[in-house]
């Protein structure tokens, strides 16, 4: 782990009812940590968002999955940014593998929605990564630079971006990108970032890994000069959650 504040965040996705809720925020307020020293980031169906918001203590920021690319309005079903800060919240996740892969979330919509959440001073987790015959072709770099130049022009406040790798192949399949894998890449998105923007920002940029992070990998991970934090989908519905958060302590 870097110089930077870690960022761990909890990606629940279309998971859990008002019982599992119950329980799992009941074991996430055992964690112990210090939110002026790491960012914990939980993301719930949108739903339960209310509900999260009043379970879990102090410290923990509640984050959205998705946001529109449109504002408020007539927009039957959307998720406006503008509900968003409403509502208080500070982060929403942006461009996850399976909103591009299930919904078409091109990397010219990702930057619509950077934007728009620059524009109203949300934070945002931008998801990007590469499929597996890209990985296997030798790709990797080229998909994710192509990812991130497509809205870097969007950013003005680079502070409030976190970059989250998750290769796709290792989403939901327990295949855990290796630490040299995920240092290599973690490391050229940091020298993408100085290379199209500045040095400055290619230091303080946070980037998180996601893919399979278990309470048995993350801290061979998070060891890592240039991982600065984690995406974690199933394990953020367990109480491994607790582990991996304390090894970005
Ligand atoms: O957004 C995080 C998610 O895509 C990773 O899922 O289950 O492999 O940790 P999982």
């Amino acid at each position: 782990m870097g110089p930077r504040k870690p960022w761990v965040g909890g990606n629940w996705k279309c998971n859990g009812t008002k019982a599992s809720i119950e329980a799992l925020c009941e074991t996430l307020n055992k964690a112990e940590f210090n939110p002026e020293q790491i960012d914990v980031v939980i993301a719930p169906v949108s739903l339960h968002i209310h509900m999260v918001k009043e379970k879990l203590k102090a410290g923990f920021k509640v984050c959205t999955q998705n946001v529109s690319k449109t504002g408020m309005g007539a927009y039957t079903g959307e998720i406006a940014v503008d509900h968003i800060k409403d509502f208080g919240l500070e982060w929403t996740l942006i461009g996850h593998s399976e909103r591009r892969q299930y919904y078409g979330e091109t990397d010219e919509v990702v930057a619509d929605k950077v934007d728009i959440c620059q524009k109203a001073g949300l934070c945002t987790a931008v998801c990007i990564g590469e499929m597996l015959d890209e990985r296997k072709a030798g790709k990797t770099t080229d998909v994710v630079k192509k990812q991130i130049e497509a809205f870097i022009p969007k950013v003005t406040d680079w502070s409030k971006i976190m970059i989250a790798y998750e290769p796709v192949w290792a989403i939901g399949t327990g295949v855990v990108a290796t630490p040299e894998q995920a240092q290599e890449t973690h490391a050229a998105i940091r020298k993408i970032l100085k290379e199209k923007v500045s040095a400055e920002v290619a230091e303080s940029t946070r980037i998180a890994y996601g893919g399979s992070v278990s309470d048995s990998n993350c801290n061979t991970l998070i060891g890592l000069e240039d991982v600065d934090g984690f995406l974690v989908g199933g394990a953020s519905l367990k109480p491994a959650f607790l582990d991996i958060i304390k090894s970005a302590l």
